[in-house]
């Protein structure tokens, strides 16, 4: 069959986030769009000739399409092979670990993570690299650079072969391996945690819920916790990959997970809760009438990490991003080992995690993982406080409080205000830059500035710098206003707010973190001229 170069002209915008190209489904619809994008990619990894891709995504909408096309892509670019999950269907997590088992060139993941999908949805593409984890910026704007003159696209004229059936076909020279999506990932799981502990757990009549939010966690849920770990058949709901996520926002906290929280605030709930995102990369772990967060989970596994077997050897660090809780540090300073402050977003653990620097990373973000792959991983997190659970006998909440009693307890909350009007975003942000000189040593509501910056991060390990991170306030007593921009919205501007203060006193550890944390959200709202600048009277989304 033939190659055919196809003429193209560029595609505004197409330079990826935080974490690869995302846009509305009827934007990659565009004839060429998506062509183009993969275009870009393949002209900037180098010679693919010869070599291994891994290809699947998170089953929205969308995805079996641009699977196919990619397939056709590939074989014109000179691919050796492509392992493609069945379905279309690989969870971020199993994309790295296949990546990474297999020793492949690079993965392209398909997926918007937490963003509805369906037609009117979101659709997203991502590529990573050799070590599993996502590309690095000077990449993903080599990429970006690549789309502005791009004027053909190469790609086979022969048809993708079925994607349901597991076996081998090729297009032109190029194998296609249909694998089993679970596989891989369910054999390193076994690998890292007490599997016979969990199973005996279980055994005794320990109950959970595991809410795929019908997103692509479901099959790796069932896999795992119903298979391998004998749970109860009905421990997962929603366990079936939807294109369009059953119409609900597939994002593990406590706002669009209700369901599961109301079930685990109610009488009679079952021992352990826990959600996943859209492409399973996020979790959010939730006790009986407790949601933990994510950097109190970060903390707690770090100071418990050895537990699991893979794992006893103890850690070499741990790394968090820049508005995560500073709970983690806690816990480093106590086992000895350094935590890093980097950067939002998980690619900036990578050369932590490859240079053997870090072992656990976490993100305030619902995101938790380990040096095991190179993202985040949502199942990762819950096997290991089933572990943790297994181990201590003890339910979630007494986990908790046991930790805040030893390290004292970091009250955290994040102030979403969504779909702000850009210029006015960026307008509050040029002036909460334009006082941080003259901020430190200022005396606001009882606390005092001890340090305020724009974050500015030097990665120890390549020393490249990012810039621009996001504005930090700290008090002298370590409690923290953070303001930064969402680099994953779809429409206008997310402005996010994170604010954090240390309780060492045992009695105050039961007080609605929104009382405690009140000052800091008057102090950051007058900073920032927060109302007079969006209109916004309330945060659309507290969590
Ligand atoms: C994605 C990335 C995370 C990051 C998050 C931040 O999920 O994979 O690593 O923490 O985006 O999102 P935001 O909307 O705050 O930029
Ligand atoms: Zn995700």
């Amino acid at each position: 069959m033939t190659i055919l170069t196809v003429a193209t002209t560029p595609f505004a915008g197409q330079r990826p986030g935080t974490s690869g190209l995302r846009k509305k489904v009827s934007q990659f619809q565009q004839p060429g769009y998506l062509e183009n994008f993969v275009q870009a990619i393949f002209a900037t990894v180098g010679d693919c000739q010869g070599q291994t891709l891994v290809l699947g995504g998170d089953g929205r909408y969308f995805n079996r399409t641009a699977v196919q096309v990619i397939l056709r892509m590939a074989a014109a670019h000179g691919f050796a092979r492509v392992l493609v999950g069945r379905g279309a269907i690989l969870s971020t997590p199993a994309l790295s670990c296949v990546v990474r088992k297999r020793a492949a060139f690079g993965g392209i993941v398909l997926s918007a993570s937490h963003n509805p999908g369906g037609p009117q949805g979101d659709f997203g593409i991502k590529y990573n690299v050799g070590n599993g984890g996502p590309a690095p910026e000077k990449f993903t704007e080599a990429i970006y650079l690549a789309t502005l003159s791009i004027a053909a696209y190469r790609i086979s004229d022969e048809p993708a072969p079925d994607l349901d059936q597991p076996g081998v076909s090729h297009i032109e020279q190029m194998q296609v391996e249909v694998i089993d999506p679970v596989g891989d990932y369910c054999a390193l799981m076994a690998d890292l945690f007490d599997f016979a502990a969990i199973r005996a757990l279980f055994a005794s009549g320990f109950t959970m819920r595991f809410d795929a939010m019908h997103a692509v966690g479901g099959p790796y849920a069932h896999a795992i916790l119903e298979g391998m770990l004998g749970a109860p058949a009905g421990t997962v709901v929603n366990g079936t990959p939807l294109e369009d996520f059953g119409g609900h926002h597939p994002d593990p906290n406590p706002v669009n997970a209700a369901a599961l929280i109301e079930l685990m605030f109610a009488p009679g709930a079952p021992d352990f809760g826990a959600a996943c995102d859209g492409d399973c990369d996020r979790n959010m772990i939730v006790g009986r009438a407790m949601a933990v967060t994510p950097s109190d989970s970060l903390a707690i596994i770090a100071a418990n990490a050895t537990v699991a077997p893979g794992y006893r050897a103890g850690i070499a660090g741990i790394a968090r991003s820049m508005p995560t809780s500073t709970a983690p540090d806690r816990v480093a300073r106590a086992l000895g080992v350094p935590c890093f402050e980097t950067p939002t977003g998980w690619k900036y653990f990578g050369n932590l995690l490859d240079a053997g620097m870090v072992t656990l990373c976490g993100e305030e973000s619902y995101g938790t993982g380990s040096n095991h792959i190179r993202e985040k991983d949502g199942i990762w997190a819950v096997l290991f406080w089933l572990n943790l659970l297994a181990a201590s006998g003890k339910p979630v909440d007494a986990i908790v409080r046991e930790h805040w009693a030893r390290f004292g307890r970091n009250v955290y909350s994040r102030h979403d205000y969504e779909a702000v009007d850009s210029s006015a975003a960026e307008g509050l942000m040029a002036h909460l830059r334009g006082q941080l000189d003259g901020l430190t040593g200022q005396q606001q509501r009882g606390f005092t500035v001890a340090l305020a910056d724009d974050f500015v991060y030097t990665d120890p390990v390549d020393q490249s710098v990012a810039t621009k991170q996001g504005v930090r306030i700290v008090m002298t007593d370590g409690s923290r206003i953070v303001f930064r921009l969402s680099g994953t919205g779809t429409e206008g501007a997310t402005i996010r707010l994170y604010l954090e203060k240390y309780e060492a006193d045992l009695a105050r550890h039961d007080i609605d973190p929104q009382v405690v944390l009140a000052g800091l959200a008057a102090i950051a709202a007058e900073l920032s001229q927060l109302k007079e600048r969006t209109g916004r009277e309330h945060p659309t989304i507290v969590t």
